[in-house]
């Protein structure tokens, strides 16, 4: 398999940190190409650290990455003419206007005009800025200034993407529209590293992904790998009234609205599913959500009256 990331025994010490905690410890990984690769974690994980070193932004402490098989330190400027980045934290130009911020930036990556004119009228199209296309960037909207940045970088001919939180802040329907140009763009056999607090964002979107913990990875795979990896891969939620005893043997049992929420091995949930049809209360069987595994990895225990309807929701 071709892979457009490689990186191996990464860490990253800020200077002058407290105490020289590693923001990056002995991280390895390879991102397949062509492909979206999802990275998550809490905050403080690492994962911006991370996408900086990558997108050539940050030097690393000690190990290696390579971007497209060159490595980021001695071939920065090849590396960065192949890659684009959306930063977690950024300001595109003030003074430009929408179509003028994607179009000098297409023009910048030394794309020629008439193409750059193109993908820039198809990219503001695509995230719904037509008609905000005139308007100053200081002018617009919080979530519109993100947007015109994502349609910057989605524009662009980069054959690597790194996204960090590119839908933080964004509505509901402007967050679908990045997706399918993620989508379009993996089409075009790009290869793009997303982050993101939105794990049914990760879950969608990602054919593999990184679990990163204070510094470290944590999980790494297909979300199947995942899944396979973690104690009780399926859940099964079973309706009031319920003697909770019952359900106790076969797995992780916590109290939610309504019912009891189960984690437990695919025998086991079947069998809890089962009695529950028997007593004829509503049940509801699958397996674990990438939120349920990140839940358990980064170790919060499951409380006691979580919120849960119908066994969908948050557990934590
Ligand atoms: N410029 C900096 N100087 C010193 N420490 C930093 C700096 N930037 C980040 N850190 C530290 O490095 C660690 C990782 O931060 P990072 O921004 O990579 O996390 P993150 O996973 O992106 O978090 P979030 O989800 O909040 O964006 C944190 O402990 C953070 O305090
Ligand atoms: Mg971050």
């Amino acid at each position: 398999m071709d892979y457009a990331v490689e990186v191996e025994h990464l860490r990253k010490v800020y200077p002058k940190s407290k105490g020289q905690k590693a923001a990056l410890d002995d991280v390895s990984f390879k991102i397949p190409t062509g492909r979206v690769y999802g990275l998550i974690g809490r905050n403080g994980a690492g994962k911006t650290t991370f996408v900086r070193i990558a997108a050539t932004q940050l030097a690393l402490t000690s190990g290696s990455l390579s971007v497209l098989g060159m490595d980021v330190v001695s071939r920065t400027r090849d590396v960065r003419a192949r890659i684009a980045c959306v930063p977690q934290e950024s300001r595109p130009l003030y003074f430009l206007t929408t179509e003028e911020v994607v179009y000098y930036y297409l023009k910048m990556r030394g794309m020629d005009p008439v193409e750059a004119r193109r993908r820039t009228r198809d990219s503001l199209e695509e995230l719904s800025l037509t008609e905000h296309r005139k308007k100053l960037v200081s002018r617009l909207s919080g979530g519109l200034r993100r947007r015109a940045l994502c349609a910057m970088v989605l524009a662009s001919d980069a054959e690597v993407l790194f996204l960090d939180e590119p839908t933080t802040g964004l509505d509901p329907l402007a967050r679908r529209e990045v997706w399918k140009a993620v989508r379009r763009t993996i089409r075009e056999h790009r290869t793009i590293v997303l982050t993101t607090h939105y794990l049914d964002e990760a879950e969608e979107l990602s054919s593999r992904l990184a679990l990163i913990e204070e510094g470290q990875l944590r999980l790494e795979g297909s979300p199947e790998d995942l899944r396979a990896r973690v104690r009780f891969p399926y859940r099964v939620m079973v309706q009031d009234p319920f003697p909770r005893e019952e359900l106790e043997p076969y797995g992780k049992v916590s109290k939610v609205q309504g019912g009891y929420l189960v984690f437990a091995r695919e025998a086991d949930a079947r069998e809890v599913a089962r009695k529950g049809l028997e007593r004829g209360v509503r049940v509801s069987l699958g397996p674990v959500s990438l939120e349920d595994i990140f839940l358990e990895v980064v170790g919060k225990s499951i409380e006691e009256d979580a919120p849960l309807e119908d066994g969908e929701g948050a557990v934590a």
